[in-house]
């Protein structure tokens, strides 16, 4: 186990270990220490050893700087309550001033040690640190569900007078308030004062002339580990319980979420922990739901804010989407909690450095990188109610929402103007998915699946049903092959319907079949549904009258069609007493013969795209569809699975099924399709080779790493001709953000172990054979664990097995998914 103990302010471990309690009100000194020059540092290391090396490098010195910085808190009996960013702050409790101050002066001295970082034999960079000192009254409390995280949090006036101390910083300095001054009489020498926006007057100190006795924390015990763990977000806990912690260690691409708010009075509401407690469990509450995580949150009087971040420290490739419709459902509190007001959200996207920050004696699972400070920006540039997000948000998320476009802006610490974008809508589910999707080059090769496909159809219209299976990892083509089949039917014979598995709502039942059903009653819900005044009575019952016009006796049933229809019809004695599998029955025997009538009506096209997300009652509908629906072409399209429901297996027994899997894109067809993506007429072939043997013929991986290096300057485009403008460094492009997106967000689905062995496999290099895998494996498994490891690999599609006997070697399938396992601190 590592130094779990250190995620803990020492006060709280204190108070767990002796089993007494902090005291809610308390009175102390806090403390707020900023260090500048780590984004001068990360940059020049990145630039140094480049962006994996670099991080690592960059983990190290900011531990040492933090390790040292913290060390002197300790020492003055104070506690770091909080990391924000590359500040900490911290609390010194039942001080009036002495230690905090003393402790200010210690720790300003103790980064002189800093103060030039050597990176190179020519370059060096120097770090500072400038401290704010304050002292008074504060409230101290936990808030959170022990299932999710335990946060300990320092609240009230105080907190805002920290802060506006800690704007009045400059460079290496340390600042006081005015009460401090006040104790300390002439031992404290002040240089200047200032006053702040709000009138508060605050003293430059530059040095303390009398002694002030370090005042040490006694030893404690280690907790138990159940003590400790409450305190852990969950994904964290686990590495750390496994001695992985520094695997925590990562440059990734996250989309930070900053949420401000007001309307807690911590110094004389009796019952404002209570709310900041009820906020802080809806907020918990909803972050579950989307699996993204609190990374840290301030509380002040003014405002306070929380920090959310998707894809750390574990990622999905839909972490935009995410992001958006968990600020959808933040930014408007339910009624319960009318008291949180002038919510305003912001939300970036980029790479940031992740790990576990601190030292010893206090760490914490961090995050640092400009894009955070560019989330926060952007929450205080938006009005009450409103999110915003940047381009590189809007670009990954327009498919399911609409933005409105705002001028741009300036933002403070940001040289360049920022385009902003404010949320608006989410789009219509009637039209995501493959009716809404542009496309942008032509279908290459797949002549004999799109053959197959067209027959299909043209079999549809005279009668025929078929049931296809589409099968092959991610981006190798399936959503492209679906777009040309909905481009050949034709609407006057066929009705087109398609629906999609959304990795968020793998548990809500029925999300597939949403949007077909949509689709399918499109007219006689449109007047409700463009109304959204679902509520009101008429409104429903006419749709509801429409779509069971022929079948009066079914009348009653309608209630069961909230699950897949945007109606909201009140349930009725008869649908009220029916729950669990009798519900689910009678749903879907009316879903079917709903579709049924369709059917006889004109034959239906049913596509159900990423059905390995489906919901189990969207794949039972599926299985019931596929044997009772005629006349249908039922394509069910899918990434490979590694344990596929049981309705996919009877999908693959119906005598009329046909199982299609997509490979990987021949050498010609890679170059065709870059020559259309870049529009030009054709390519140099190293280029093309390049691409070939990075990207093994995906075409999303190829794709995007055209675009990448012309976006980064290594080809050009002139009149339709490539030229390549460094031959020999494509070798150091790195794959792009879109890529890396998608492949951390399949390691982060495995279990830590997997991740282990993923990871020391990638060091070893493409291909390796398992024993040199176990030498150099530190869990020291044993050869049948680690071969039943790489066989779940296997499945996952992540590796292959490249010879079988006499030993085993193993493969990684994308060289990319060894890159990006490789670029965790190992
Ligand atoms: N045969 C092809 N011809 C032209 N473009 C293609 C072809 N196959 C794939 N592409 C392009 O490659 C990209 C990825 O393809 P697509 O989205 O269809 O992958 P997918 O298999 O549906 O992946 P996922 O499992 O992530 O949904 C798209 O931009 C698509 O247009
Ligand atoms: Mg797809």
């Amino acid at each position: 186990m590592e130094h779990l103990d250190a995620y803990i302010p020492f006060d709280r471990r204190l108070s767990i270990s002796h089993n007494t309690p902090l005291p809610d009100k308390t009175t102390g000194t806090v403390l707020f220490a900023d260090i500048s020059g780590f984004i001068s540092l990360t940059a020049a290391l990145a630039h140094e050893l480049g962006p994996q090396r670099g991080a690592e490098e960059l983990n190290h010195q900011l531990n040492r700087v933090y390790g040292a910085l913290i060390d002197e808190v300790h020492r003055y009996h104070g506690s770091v309550i909080g990391f924000n960013g590359d500040a900490i702050s911290c609390w010194f409790d039942q001080d009036d001033g002495f230690l905090g101050t003393a402790c200010a002066f210690a720790m300003q001295e103790t980064m002189r040690r800093f103060e030039t970082i050597p990176i190179s034999s020519t370059n060096t960079v120097s770090m500072h640190i400038k401290v704010a000192v304050v002292q008074g009254s504060v409230s101290r409390f936990i808030v959170g569900h022990p299932d999710i995280q335990l946060i300990d949090v320092l609240a009230g006036r105080l907190l805002d007078r920290m802060e506006t101390a800690g704007r009045q910083l400059e460079k290496g300095e340390i600042i006081v308030g005015e009460e401090i001054v006040e104790q300390f009489g002439d031992h404290l020498k002040t240089k200047e004062w200032r006053t702040a926006e709000n009138g508060e007057r605050l003293a430059v100190v530059q040095s303390l002339e009398i002694p002030v006795p370090q005042k040490k924390w006694p030893e404690i015990p280690p907790l138990a580990p159940e003590e400790i763990e409450p305190w852990f977000l969950k994904p964290v806990f686990q590495r750390l319980k496994q001695g992985q912690g520094r695997f925590l260690s990562d440059l990734r691409l996250v989309v930070p979420v900053f949420v401000s708010f007001t309307g807690i009075d911590y110094d004389s509401d009796p019952a404002a922990n209570d709310k900041l407690n009820q906020i802080v469990l809806w907020v918990q509450k909803i972050l579950s739901h989307y699996d993204g995580h609190l990374i840290q949150f301030s509380m002040g009087d003014i405002g306070s804010y929380f920090m959310i971040v998707f894809g750390a420290p574990v990622a999905h490739e839909d972490d935009s989407v995410r992001a958006i419709e968990a600020a959808s459902e933040l930014i408007s509190p339910p009624p319960e909690l009318h008291f949180m007001r002038e919510v305003k959200i912001g939300i970036s996207r980029g790479q940031v450095h992740t790990g576990a920050h601190g030292g010893e004696a206090r760490s914490t699972y961090g995050i640092c990188g400009e894009v955070v400070s560019l989330s926060a920006r952007l929450m205080s540039k938006a009005e009450q109610g409103q999110i915003l997000a940047t381009s590189s948000v809007v670009e990954m998320a327009d498919h399911a929402y609409e933005f409105k476009k705002l001028g741009p802006a300036k933002l403070k610490g940001f040289a360049d103007p920022a385009v902003l974008y404010a949320v608006n809508e989410k789009r219509s589910e009637a039209i995501s998915g493959i009716l809404g999707t542009k496309i942008k080059s032509p279908l290459i090769g797949r002549a004999t699946e799109r053959e197959w496909l067209m027959n299909a159809l043209q079999e549809l219209e005279n009668g025929t049903t078929h049931v296809a299976l589409i099968e092959g990892e991610a981006g190798i083509g399936k959503s492209r092959l679906m777009i040309e089949l909905f481009q050949h039917y034709n609407p006057e014979k066929i009705v087109g319907l398609s629906g999609s598995g959304n990795a968020v709502e793998v548990t809500t039942a029925y999300s597939a079949w949403r949007t077909v059903f949509t689709q399918l009653f499109d007219e006689e819900i449109s007047h409700s549904h463009r109304l959204n005044t679902s509520e009101t009575k008429g409104d429903w019952e006419s749709a509801v009258d429409k779509i069971m016009h022929d079948e009066p006796d079914q009348i009653q049933l309608a209630p069961l069609l909230n699950v897949v229809l945007p109606l909201a019809i009140p349930e009725n004695d008869l649908t009220i007493e029916m729950t669990g599998a009798l519900r689910a029955f009678n749903t879907h025997n009316l879903l079917v013969k709903l579709l049924k009538r369709a059917a006889n009506n004109k034959p239906l096209l049913i596509v159900i795209e990423d059905a390995h997300w489906l919901d189990s009652a969207s794949w039972q509908l599926l299985s019931r569809v596929s044997q009772e629906v005629t006349p249908i072409l039922l394509v069910a399209v899918t990434r490979p699975m590694s344990r596929p429901p049981l309705e996919y297996s009877q999908l693959l027994k119906l005598p009329h099924h046909k199982l299609i899997q997509l490979d990987k894109l021949e050498l010609e067809a890679i170059e065709a399709l870059i020559c259309a993506q870049l529009g030009v007429d054709d390519l140099p072939s190293q280029v093309s080779s390049f691409v070939h043997e990075r990207a093994s013929g995906n075409p999303f991986f190829s794709e995007e790493l055209a675009f990448a290096l012309r976006d980064n300057g290594f080809l050009q485009i002139v009149e339709k001709k490539v030229e390549i403008k460094h031959p020999g460094d494509l070798q150091s492009i790195e794959f792009p953000d879109t890529i890396q997106e998608v492949i951390t967000s399949r390691i982060d689905q495995l279990s830590a172990p997997l991740q282990l062995s993923l990871k020391i496999a990638s060091i070893i290099g493409r291909v390796f054979d398992i024993s040199i895998l176990q030498g150099i494996h530190p869990a020291e498994p044993d050869k049948e664990a680690l071969a039943d490891q790489l066989a779940t690999l296997c499945e996952a599609d992540l590796m292959r097995i490249e010879t079988p006997l006499p030993e085993p070697t193993y493969f990684f399938k994308h060289i990319i998914t060894q890159e990006v396992a490789y670029r965790v601190d190992a």
